[in-house]
């Protein structure tokens, strides 16, 4: 077994049993994988006893670094050979839940306790670091078998109303390793389902990035929406069908940016939330969730305080009667559900057809501004465009976009390919052109700022990226003919 192990990291491990002694444990994820011969360097070690004390003494053996988070005994030291990767060490823990969906209270136990307060059987194997039994499987709750045999199981029935995010995390193992999750788990998971509904928005959001980051995402995510995970995190909420193609459009939109856009801000996690909204999920559910999952978006206000008062009205409370007198009619179908505080009212208005989220707090009434949108606004805006669209006109199309959403639909594989060679052209070559004339140079030329001064700036910026100026002096008597017209 330890003969998989890269010899860099059993030397650690050597070590840190010749400090510690018995009572010190190899766990969870490297120990699953070692087994599964799949390399890893997640290095978590359980110690019995005072995990920061056996951190601090390896750290000088390692003359390393060390980080300590003393409230929750663990320690994580960095050797200074910054080629061996970093050790998590951990104080041997009990754990109790004393609410769904909330986190648990820790207190010191033994090895057994710390397995057995995790998720799967998978994930409680341990290897002894001691030296008289180095090497030596700690297997407490079947784990071996079930890794043997592919199966994803928890330990005790309520394991995931204790931690609805084990569904997540059920799936993802599922879907990572080919393994099958136990009948007996497929129906607790269907029984915890409506709790996850109480699971903070910071905590699915983490559940998701991580089921993104995995190769088999689409599997994952469909299995999830076969569940009917998505409707009980946010109301509405049904996952695009084009998820899997969105999905490898976004690993080749980051592997394209990784090469040509190395030097610039690339939010590759931007990306992969994009692509799972695709664009099928409408604007207004993208708003919502942005804000359930606390993912990048900004609050306008449309009411303030004083004004709700005005009105005689008041927004902690929401009906369809306050929202009416605030000259925000909402239609029958609108949905409320109450999130991080706050109410977030999603309307899908399908009389219209259009769809609002408003969120009610702190006594104001708020729209959810947020970027995660873009994707699917720049592929409605790809689709009416023609082919023979000037560059000066793709300038002023793409430059209200990020750039992440303009590397995904440039690997979209239903935007044709000279849209997409149009979109990778303003990335590498228009939109890094410096204007021959700039503000300055209108002011010395006598115009006074203004509309019109704005105007002028555009089009000799627009004539420029057109090819139809390529020197200053061309600019100003392009200028000089514009003035003389009018
Ligand atoms: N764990 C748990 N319940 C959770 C999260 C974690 O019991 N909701 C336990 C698991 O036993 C896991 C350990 O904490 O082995 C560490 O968690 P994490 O780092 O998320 O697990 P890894 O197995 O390292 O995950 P991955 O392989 O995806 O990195």
């Amino acid at each position: 077994m330890t003969r998989n192990i890269p010899e860099p990291i059993l030397g650690l491990l050597h070590d840190i049993g010749e400090v510690a002694g018995t009572g010190s444990y190899l766990v969870g994820g490297f120990v699953r994988d070692l087994l599964l011969k799949r390399p890893s360097l997640d290095i978590d070690i359980v110690v019995e006893g005072d995990a920061i004390r056996v951190a601090q003494a390896l750290c000088e053996r390692w003359n390393g670094t060390l980080e300590v988070h003393a409230q929750f005994g663990t320690a994580t030291v960095a050797p200074e050979n910054t080629d061996l990767p970093k050790v998590d060490f951990v104080t041997a823990r009990r754990e109790t839940y004393q609410g769904s969906g909330t986190l648990p209270i820790v207190q010191s136990g033994s090895i057994t306790d710390d397995l057995r307060r995790r998720d799967f059987s998978i994930n409680t194997l341990a290897m002894r670091l001691d030296q008289t039994a180095f090497g030596t499987i700690v297997d407490e709750t079947g784990g071996l078998k079930d890794l043997e045999s592919g199966v994803v199981r928890v330990l005790h029935n309520r394991s995931f109303i204790d931690d609805p995010t084990r569904i997540f995390r059920a799936y993802r193992y599922a879907g990572r390793y080919g393994f099958q999750i136990a009948k007996n788990d497929a129906r607790l998971i269907r029984e915890a389902l409506p709790v996850t509904a109480q699971l903070s928005g910071e905590r699915i959001r983490n559940e998701i990035d991580r089921v993104l980051l995995e190769k088999n995402a689409p599997e994952i995510v469909e299995q999830l929406t076969e569940l009917g995970i998505w409707e009980t995190i946010c109301a509405g909420w049904q996952m695009s069908s084009d998820f899997a193609s969105d999905f490898r459009a976004a690993q080749r939109a980051i592997a394209w940016a990784s090469e040509h856009l190395a030097d610039e801000a690339f939010d590759q996690a931007f990306v992969r939330w994009m692509a799972l909204f695709g664009t099928q999920t409408p604007i207004y559910q993208i708003e919502a969730l942005s804000f359930r999952l606390i993912l990048e978006h900004r609050l306008q206000r449309l009411v303030s305080p004083a004004q709700a008062e005005n009105r005689q009205v008041s927004l902690e409370k929401v009906t369809h009667v306050i929202f009416e007198k605030l000259g925000y009619p909402l239609s029958q179908n609108a949905v409320i559900e109450h999130h991080n505080g706050k109410w977030c009212i999603v309307d899908a208005d399908v009389s219209i057809g259009k769809g609002k989220t408003y969120i009610s707090g702190d006594g104001s009434l708020f729209r959810v501004e947020t970027r995660l949108t873009a994707y699917k606004q720049l592929k409605e805006a790809l689709a009416l465009l023609k082919r023979s669209v000037k560059p000066s006109e793709i300038y002023r199309l793409f430059k209200p976009y990020p750039t992440e959403a303009l590397v995904l639909a440039s690997e979209g594989t239903t935007v044709a390919e000279w849209g997409r060679e149009k979109i990778r052209d303003y990335l590498l070559v228009l939109r890094k052109v410096q204007p021959l004339i700039t503000g300055k140079d209108l002011i010395a030329f006598g115009e006074k700022p203004g509309q019109t001064f704005k105007t002028r700036l555009w089009q000799l910026f627009a004539a420029q990226l057109d090819g139809e100026i390529k020197t200053k002096e061309a600019a100003y008597s392009r200028l000089e003919k514009i003035n003389s017209n009018g």
